[in-house]
């Protein structure tokens, strides 16, 4: 090996604490680099981005005449948040991309200071139409209409503005820069339209309800849908049935604040508009407990599946994000359920992702002895896809959990995978992931739901380059990170399985892929929209 190769660690450790036992195993990457990374070494290959620039929220996701179309938030003119306009992109299969140009941006006094997040609603009949948050010409935020213009063209080319544009401003009582991100609607039983806004009175978060006959004249309910002294500003509110075939039922509520995805769940009653739920918001229900932001779901009418994406945003400095000349990516879509116990939402990645694999190791039954390292060889450390258990086969021996350790996050930065346990939390370190200055090097941490004395502890990651994407225990606990290693190699990529613990623990079983690229290319149907630059 040449002298200027660098070694770090990025790694990821099972840490799990329940049912009185505690113990640890983990797994780990490790990838050197020869020099230091320019705009294409951090570029993800098999996750959604831009050719370029700043993305944020996705907005509108939908499944349309056989195509899936994903629009978000994107700043045509740098990698810095700004300017915002909707961009467009499509896909038959939700792994390969196609972009397409501009779908809204700025043209009347009702948004002509930018188009912001929001949701496409199918009216009966198979129309798609979108509501979003458009900044007016005051910078107060108001809610607007969208259609499509040609509902044959499957890729929905071109959309027309409703000339009742807006179609909700704020009232008195509620401050114009906290009202925003219309949800996709929902009919009641008596043919009525709902929908809610986010936003924040008197000090709390708010999901605001309203009504219409014809989806253009909305009147605002007397109560919010949900109001919760937890959040602040209650953004990118999103509301769906775990019943795909009722609008009624058990209902999901999530909100993002705090730089996180919450959600409650709770039964709705559509005449009523009634949402009991028996918590608010709080730590414990978080989609993904690392990076991840601004999440939103659609039913993929063709699967009958919920689908869930997000924004993952970067953890490097501003000036990195304009030396890369981009800033932003979307989660691989996430699969949502009920998990069996019903107390929580389990997530897994689509299928269609497993579609990119290629190479494979795997194994079955090794022991790790303590303080061993095993490496995962044959396959491409920096873009895999990999799924490992665990079999404690000293359980009896684990200790019992310290009531003191409530906090999973702060339990994982303070022990790190050196703190010999046997069984810890859950958790993500990037710590090591770099040698660079200026990253966000947040540890990141959270039990997972299982009983290891009936299963067996899973981690399954999907690496790319600068992002990893982690699910615990078959989905039950996400924890998404990005990493930006000073020095490595796509060849030179290395993983390892490791055991920092003091028992032995036993791969049950190890399945990791080299992953293939993604197609995500830019097609050009017509000119740019004329933007003026703020
Ligand atoms: C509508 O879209 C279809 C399919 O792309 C196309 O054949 C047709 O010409 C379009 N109609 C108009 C009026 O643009
Ligand atoms: C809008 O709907 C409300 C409530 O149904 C109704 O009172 C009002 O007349 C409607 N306004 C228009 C312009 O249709
Ligand atoms: C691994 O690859 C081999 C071919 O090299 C294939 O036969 C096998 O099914 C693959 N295993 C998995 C788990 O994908
Ligand atoms: C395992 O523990 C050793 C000794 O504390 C430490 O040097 C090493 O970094 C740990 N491994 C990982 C992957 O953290
Ligand atoms: C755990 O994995 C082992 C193989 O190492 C297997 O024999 C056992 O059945 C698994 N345990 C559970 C509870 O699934």
């Amino acid at each position: 090996m040449e002298s200027s190769v660098h070694w770090e660690f990025l790694w990821l450790c099972i840490l799990l604490v329940g049912n009185g036992v505690e113990g640890e195993a983990s797994h780990q990457t490790c990838r050197s680099l020869r020099s230091f990374p320019g705009d294409q070494l951090y570029k993800t290959a098999y996750h959604f981005q831009p050719p370029k620039n700043w993305m944020n929220d996705p907005n509108g996701p939908m499944f349309y005449l056989g195509v899936y179309h994903l629009f978000y938030q994107y700043n045509p003119y740098g990698a810095e948040w700004g300017n915002m306009v909707w961009a467009h992109s499509i896909s038959y299969d939700l792994v390969n991309w196609i972009h397409l140009d501009h779908a809204i941006y700025p043209t009347g006094p009702f948004d002509i200071n930018g188009c912001w997040s929001g949701s496409t609603t199918i009216l009966p009949g198979g129309k798609p139409v979108i509501l979003y948050t458009g900044i007016d010409a005051k910078n107060h935020q108001v809610q607007n209409l969208a259609e499509p213009r040609n509902l044959t063209d499957p890729l929905l080319r071109e959309r027309v503005k409703s000339p009742h544009n807006p179609l909700m401003t704020p009232g008195d009582d509620i401050d114009p820069k906290f009202y925003r991100d219309p949800a996709t609607a929902w009919q009641g039983p008596d043919n009525i339209w709902h929908v809610i806004v986010g936003s924040q009175i008197k000090g709390q978060g708010a999901a605001i309800l309203y009504r219409s006959k014809d989806f253009v004249n909305w009147t605002r309910s007397k109560h919010p849908l949900h109001s919760s002294a937890n959040t602040n500003m209650l953004g990118c509110p999103d509301f769906y049935p775990l019943d795909t075939k009722s609008s009624e039922g058990k209902h999901v509520l999530k909100a993002s604040f705090n730089s996180h995805d919450y959600y409650i769940l709770g039964d709705y009653i559509a005449r009523t508009d009634k949402f009991s739920v028996t918590t608010d918001f709080t730590s414990d229900l978080q989609y993904d407990y690392g990076k991840f932001y601004a999440s939103k779901t659609f039913l993929d009418s063709s699967t009958k599946r919920r689908i869930l994406w997000v924004w993952v945003k970067e953890s490097d400095s501003e000036s990195d994000d304009n030396s890369k000349g981009w800033s932003g990516l979307q989660s691989i879509p996430r699969n949502v359920v009920l998990g069996k116990t019903g107390r929580q939402l389990v997530q897994w990645p689509i299928k269609e992702i497993e579609n990119l694999r290629t190479r494979n190791v795997s194994f079955q039954n090794k022991k790790l002895k303590i303080g061993s390292l095993l490496e995962v060889s044959g396959i491409t450390g920096s873009q895999a896809d990999v799924e490992v258990s665990f079999d404690l086969v000293n359980l009896k021996e684990a200790e019992l959990m310290d009531p003191i350790w409530v906090d999973p996050q702060l339990l994982c930065s303070q022990k790190k995978a050196s703190a010999q346990g046997k069984l810890g939390p859950f958790g993500f370190d990037q710590s090591r992931s770099s040698l660079r200055e200026g990253l966000d090097k947040t540890t990141y941490g959270a039990f997972v739901d299982i009983d290891p004395l009936q299963e067996n502890i899973s981690l399954r990651s999907l690496i790319d380059h600068s992002i990893v994407e982690s699910f615990g225990g078959g989905g039950r606990t996400c924890i998404t990170a990005r990493v930006y290693p000073k020095f490595a190699y796509d060849k030179e990529a290395h993983l390892y399985v490791f055991n920092n613990g003091t028992q032995t623990v036993r791969i049950s079983r190890l399945n990791a892929w080299s992953m293939r690229n993604a197609q995500i290319v830019p097609v050009k149907t017509r000119r740019e929209p004329k933007l003026h630059k703020r």
